[in-house]
């Protein structure tokens, strides 16, 4: 989704602005542009496509004096992604950059038409460099008119703005989309902007995470003014691929590390402790609402069955889009789960905002440490899978499954349900489960190969019982994203009760298949769709007759380590038709890392 930078200093400007944007390119763009502002020369370069796109349009310039400077990639949702919608969008003398959606631009473009304004693009964001232009007739004070048009947009936004009025400023705004200022490592007066922590990592030392609704200017040594600003950390290291094709099979890899991490002084050896939460946190809770998008979602999914299971939870498992126009009704009793890898959803914020507003208790899952989400909520537990680059979510599902789990049996202990024998199986669960995620040279290989024989034929259908459904919407999701074919999850169950009917030699049934959980049931539905000749892939720890193959994993002791096993399975079959079929992996087609509009 769109990305924010923005530098004021005296270092060699377009290039800062160019690794800036490039640390956000994981999010997903379309077209991408900067625009810098120096001895009152504004200079703006966009283009369409990748980076270099727009490297190559500004291979000659360069800006080594003291100047601003602003940049963005976009990810279209008003208008087809060219080089006109491209940002920063341009009036006169001012230069925007812009995340999020104004809901009424339409209504102020034609005020400003009605003005003499001529409109460039098919873009929201080109009306608040129009709008600001038009307040500076009336109004001297630059500040005052970028106020002025902030005041009259509606929707969510996060704003950078430049003028040659003002050529050592820039003015920022945050409302709904994250925006971020921080200190230069290198010189205390020298300022960066940016919409998620990436391109601050090793460039800031300090940060101030804005709160809906403050906007102001910023010129050379003002960030002392900030009194709340935090300590950055971070390093660059995740930033490289390490010998991995793409960021996205790194991830994959990199699971059992980080799961560990999930369950560090939260699992011991006899116990399962959350100190992030006060003890007295779960008390009055009588029934659980998990509200989430995507893959997130579909932890949540799982957690139902967890929750409900270990610590006998009502839990009802919602959509955030859905959620949020449906006038859901809302119990005292109830605790408002939020489950989000990136923490910036503008759904899944919505949601939580709004339930907050209704007095319900929030606390979120959260893998972004000071994201949105997470100072939104009244508590929180960070997954810790590390930054995430692959679109496609990997690590940060299983880290979410891992804290899940945890805190089901946590509850499960609390409520008294879980006697401290099962919770010590539990504990032993879970570290073999992490141990389980572990990608075998003999798995990958054996997935690489079966891939050849899954890339055409009219569909997939992910089928699983009971956790094992949800983790079948998951594996669907993951081979439509990144293959574009197209695949389904369904609860195996149900084949029976329609889509059976699309079942012959061409329908791709990828059979989730665990010994320790409703192992006959899913065998009888595999032996429905065998008896109507679709291709069959088990995925199982044990050997399984009358189908066309077998991905055999290592043996379990529970459903949980057969859950993770096979999680790591499906991501890899997803990854390996993708690459066969000549796909960019980490950077899928239309997708955003973080989806900040709704
Ligand atoms: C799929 C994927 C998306 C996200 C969804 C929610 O691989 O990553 O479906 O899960 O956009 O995002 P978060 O978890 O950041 O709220």
């Amino acid at each position: 989704m769109c990305g924010i930078v923005g530098y004021i200093g005296k270092n060699e400007k377009k290039q800062l602005l160019l690794n800036g944007l490039k640390e956000l390119e994981y999010r997903g763009y379309d077209s991408a542009g900067i625009a810098i502002l120096s001895h009152n020369e504004l200079q703006t370069f966009r283009a369409v496509g990748k980076l270099s796109q727009l490297e190559n349009k500004c291979k000659d310039f360069s800006s080594t004096d003291l100047g601003v400077g602003i940049g963005h990639t976009r990810w279209a949702t008003h208008g087809k992604p060219t080089e006109a919608n491209a940002h920063p969008h341009i009036a006169d003398f001012s230069n925007v950059v812009h995340n999020g959606i104004i809901e009424n631009y339409q209504e102020i473009k034609s005020t400003l038409i009605s003005k003499g304004h001529t409109f460039l693009s098919q873009t929201d964001t080109e009306v608040i460099v129009h709008l600001f232009e038009e307040s500076l007739k009336n109004e001297y004070d630059c500040l005052k008119a970028f106020q002025q048009t902030i005041a009259q947009l509606k929707g969510a936004f996060a704003i950078l703005l430049i003028t040659k009025k003002a050529p050592d400023s820039i003015f920022y705004a945050k409302n709904g989309s994250p925006l971020i200022i921080g200190r230069s490592c290198d010189d205390a007066n020298e300022i960066y902007f940016a919409s998620s922590d990436a391109p601050l990592i090793g460039l800031a030392d300090r940060v101030v995470y804005l709160e809906d609704g403050d906007m102001g200017v910023m010129k050379l040594g003002d960030f002392a003014r900030f009194k709340n600003a935090k300590k950055l950390d971070g390093t660059k290291s995740y930033a490289q691929k390490e010998g991995y094709r793409y960021f996205m099979e790194k991830e994959i890899y990199e699971q059992h590390k980080v799961l560990l991490e999930t369950m560090m002084g939260r699992v011991s050896e006899g116990d399962i402790t959350l100190n992030e939460l006060s003890s007295d946190f779960f008390t009055d809770i009588k029934q659980i609402t998990i509200c989430a998008c995507g893959t997130s979602y579909h932890a949540g999914l799982s957690a139902k069955y967890l929750f409900e299971r270990l610590a006998k939870i009502k839990t009802n498992v919602v959509i955030a889009s859905e959620f949020r126009y449906a006038l859901p009704v809302i119990n005292d009793d109830e605790l408002f789960i939020v489950i989000s890898q990136s923490g910036e959803t503008a759904d899944t914020l919505e949601a939580l905002k709004l339930v907050k507003k209704k007095g319900l208790k929030t606390l979120a899952i959260c893998n972004v440490d000071n994201s949105s989400i997470v100072r939104e909520s009244h508590a929180s537990l960070l997954t810790r899978a590390g930054i995430e680059k692959g679109v496609a979510s990997t690590k940060a599902f299983a880290t979410q499954m891992m804290l899940l789990w945890i805190l089901s049996v946590y509850l499960g202990k609390q409520r008294g349900h879980i006697s401290s024998q099962e919770l010590k199986s539990h504990i032993a669960s879970m570290v073999e489960s992490a141990k389980k995620t572990r990608v075998s040279s003999h798995l990958h290989e054996h997935i690489k190969r079966l891939s050849k024989r899954y890339l055409h034929g009219h569909g997939f259908f992910f089928i699983g019982r009971d956790i094992f459904y949800p983790l079948a919407l998951e594996g669907a999701l993951k081979l439509k994203e990144i293959s574009y074919l197209h695949a389904e999850g369904y609860p195996s169950g149900e084949m029976k009760h329609g889509p059976i009917a699309l079942a012959d030699s061409e329908l791709f049934a990828v059979a989730l298949m665990p010994t320790h959980l409703l192992f006959d049931k899913i065998k009888s539905n595999v032996q429905e769709l065998s008896a109507r000749d679709a291709t069959i892939c088990a995925i199982s720890t044990q050997h399984i007759d009358g189908v066309d193959d077998v991905l055999m994993l290592e043996s379990c002791q529970s459903y949980m380590e057969e859950f993770f096993t096979m999680m790591v399975a499906l991501q890899i079959f997803a990854l390996e038709i993708a690459i066969r079929l000549g796909n960019d992996v980490d950077m899928p087609r239309n997708l955003a890392k973080s989806v900040t509009v709704e």
